[in-house]
């Protein structure tokens, strides 16, 4: 397959934008409509588009006839009442697809570690089109909470930690990395999460803000991290029996692959 991606990509596959100006917006996100929608955590979604333009946050390829993850339909209710957000995402130029904001329980490390996962953006992509990377504008400010990426799911070594103030603004290849929020609290995170097709709009934009691919990892005690990969190993050994009893053997490795989330 040859698809259109964005150079900016590369080296490290996702960059950080310059930082956005958050507080000087009203909090429209707290006057949207979510739905409970189950993704890598305790999650709700408020869906800012959707396959047809209603309050649902299924994948577009999960509707009749099925389709990649373009072309978002604007749902009214929820876009009258964030017209920054809209604009925001709309800024790049690039198609949209899907268009959410996510609220995102407090969790642990371990638990974002476990909740580690692919996103599916590309299935029924066109060859030949814009490859789907996704942006992640920090909403709520949690500068103790961090996006966490890996390359290889189960090496430490490849962990960023991207921490979260308000006005973080991220852009990941998420089909390229295992991606989850370590959510510190005590409240909700809040945080625009828009598809969007990869081309010379979205490079533009990127260029624009100033993309970065080596923006610092954030630093963690090896012995906490070391800790909490015993602690995971441990939760998916006890899942994988658990599933083996069931006569499921094998889908440990496929049932967190969610469709959707960050
Ligand atoms: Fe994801």
């Amino acid at each position: 397959m040859s698809y259109v991606r964005s150079k900016a990509f590369d080296e490290t596959g996702y960059v950080v934008l310059d930082s956005y100006d958050q507080a000087a917006d009203p909090k429209e996100w707290l006057d949207l409509e979510y739905v409970d929608w189950k993704s890598s955590g305790d999650t709700r979604f408020a869906p800012l588009t959707s396959a047809f333009g209603d309050m649902e946050c299924n994948a577009f390829w999960n509707h009749t006839p099925p389709r990649t993850d373009k072309d978002g339909v604007w749902v009214q209710a929820n876009v009258e009442k964030a017209p920054i957000l809209k604009a925001r995402a709309e800024e790049p130029g690039a198609n949209i697809g899907r268009c959410r904001v996510i609220e995102l329980q407090p969790d642990t490390y371990p638990t974002a570690l476990y909740n580690l996962h692919q996103d599916d953006n590309n299935r029924l992509n066109p060859d030949g089109t814009g490859w789907i990377v996704r942006g992640f504008f920090n909403l709520s400010d949690d500068p103790e909470s961090y996006l966490i990426l890996r390359e290889d799911r189960f090496d430490p070594e490849t962990e960023v930690r991207i921490s979260l103030p308000a006005g973080r603004q991220v852009i990941v290849d998420t089909q390229r990395f295992w991606h989850a929020v370590w959510q510190k609290g005590p409240e909700p995170r809040y945080c625009l999460i828009t598809s969007w097709e990869s081309g010379p709009e979205l490079d533009a934009y990127i260029e624009k803000y100033h993309g970065d691919p080596h923006f610092p990892s954030a630093p963690l005690d090896p012995r906490f991290v070391e800790e909490a990969q015993v602690e995971v190993r441990r939760r998916l050994a006890e899942r994988a029996a658990t599933l083996a009893a069931r006569g499921k053997a094998g889908q440990v490795l496929v049932d967190l692959d969610l469709d959707d989330d960050d």
